[in-house]
């Protein structure tokens, strides 16, 4: 019976030629390969004129129809061919979706960046709808302004990222997220599952701002307080109001989701206004659904680094530089007898030296050395105790071994900590041991 545990680095990205190989002997491998050097391409600067220019055309846009960009107004129409014509001569595939709310109709536009992982999607997007009471420049001109530029630099750059890349401007968030949801709910379960992250963005230019990251995913969190971190600008957690806007129905559907916030109808505290400047007993946004939030409704500071923000969100989470290269294999080949219609037996595997959480898209190689397969239920149990049902028994099964690989969507765990492989045996006479099984990373 072997007792080993083996690590191997296949880094695949770079070709089998360059990959290199490591085993370890013991019970706690850690990741000792060096990782390629990630050709991490800088985030740009976005230029706050591009996103003010964005906001002067919203408003005009609202000047010219009844004063609002609501659901169900010609106001909400005219701001989606403004946004879909300057994405489509950048180079997007985009895509209106319709939907009926309150009577009239609505529409999301959802862009697409020719290339990067299907299967790996980094969305991010606003919702484009103001209420009927104004013109809706900071509620949600500036996140819809600082997505598209961001969507825009981007072609600009030529950007090539790993991941796919897709924005999405949704219609008639303010009578209740009505758009995204009917969105989220007409993905496909396999389309949903590709999204690695949801970004959303309602409200960044606040005339009295504050910058509170979203706290709803750790790496997400991370990637916008580490670029706060570089601006010496101090962040807080988004609390006015969790779970307002269009990240909701992401949320709620298992997509990871992150955002940033400059704050909308509560009132900035003294410690507040220490920290960010602005004035401390009024509300960071006093224009917040009132007629009054204009194109003089913003804070320029605000917006630019809310559209620096995205920008380095979108490269860094997009382009590989912050999730380690794929191809980490941990494996346990020390066999575990399976007793014979027994209690359910499990071999570990310790994870260590990976960032974050685990993919959507785990994989999980299984051999198991058998002599009736359909007796066996097979389950992957994460760091914390969850499992992931991986085969069930099957009484018509009656091959032999199961050699195969799973996937598991265990992007809510943390990579590092221990693994097992349960397996039991649930009906009597055959028997069989675990011979061994992998992680990839
Ligand atoms: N979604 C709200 C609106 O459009 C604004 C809002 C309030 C908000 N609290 C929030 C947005 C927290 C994001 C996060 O009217
Ligand atoms: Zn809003
Ligand atoms: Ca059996």
């Amino acid at each position: 019976m072997s007792t080993r545990l083996t690590l191997r680095h296949a880094l695949t990205a770079i070709g089998a030629a360059a990959a290199l190989s490591a085993a370890l002997v013991g019970a706690s491998p850690a990741a000792t390969a060096a990782a390629p050097a990630a050709t991490a391409v800088a985030a740009p600067d976005i230029p706050v004129a591009n996103v003010k220019a964005h906001l002067s055309q919203l408003q005009s846009i609202a000047t010219a129809n009844s004063g609002n960009r609501a659901h169900g107004r010609p106001g909400y129409k005219a701001s989606l061919d403004y946004v879909k014509g300057k994405l489509d001569a950048a180079g997007y595939t985009t895509t209106i979706q319709q939907f009926t709310s309150s009577g009239a109709t609505g529409y999301n536009l959802i862009a697409d960046w020719p290339g990067g992982d299907a299967n790996h999607v980094v969305m991010s997007g606003a919702h484009l709808d103001s209420v009927t009471a104004g013109p809706g420049i900071n509620d949600n001109g500036s996140g819809t302004a600082g997505t598209l530029e961001v969507a825009l630099a981007v072609s600009r750059a030529g950007l090539q990222p790993t991941k796919h890349l897709r924005f999405g401007w949704f219609g008639a968030e303010e009578l209740g997220m009505i758009g995204s949801k009917y969105y989220v709910n007409n993905l496909p379960s396999t389309e949903r599952s590709k999204i690695d992250a949801y970004l959303n963005f309602d409200m960044i230019g606040s005339p009295n701002p504050g910058y509170f990251v979203y706290d709803d995913n750790a790496a997400l969190e991370k990637v916008f307080k580490d670029f706060f971190a570089t601006k010496g600008i101090p962040t807080e957690i988004e609390t006015e109001g969790d779970g307002r806007s269009d990240h909701a129905p992401f949320k709620s559907a298992g997509v990871p989701v992150g955002g940033l916030f400059s704050g909308a109808d509560y009132t900035k505290t003294a410690a507040q206004a220490q920290k960010w400047g602005g004035t401390a007993g009024q509300a960071f946004d006093a224009c917040y659904h009132r007629s009054c939030d204009t194109s003089a409704n913003i804070n320029d500071t605000a917006l630019d680094n809310g559209s620096d923000s995205i920008a380095y969100a979108i490269w860094n989470l997009s382009t590989g530089t912050t999730t380690p290269p794929t191809g980490t294999v941990f494996e346990n080949t020390a066999d575990v007898t399976i007793p014979d219609a027994g209690a359910a037996v499990t071999s570990s595997v310790t994870v260590s030296g990976i960032a974050g959480n685990a993919p959507s898209a785990l994989q999980v190689g299984v051999n198991i050395v058998h002599t009736y397969r359909g007796d066996l239920v097979i389950d992957l149990v994460a760091p914390d105790g969850s499992t992931y049902r991986l085969k069930n028994s099957s009484g018509s099964d009656s091959a032999d071994n199961v050699i195969a690989t799973y996937t598991a969507n265990a992007s809510s765990e943390v990579a590092n900590g221990v693994w097992k492989l349960k397996v039991q045996d649930v009906a009597s006479a055959d028997t069989g041991y675990i011979n061994s099984w992998k992680l990839t990373f």
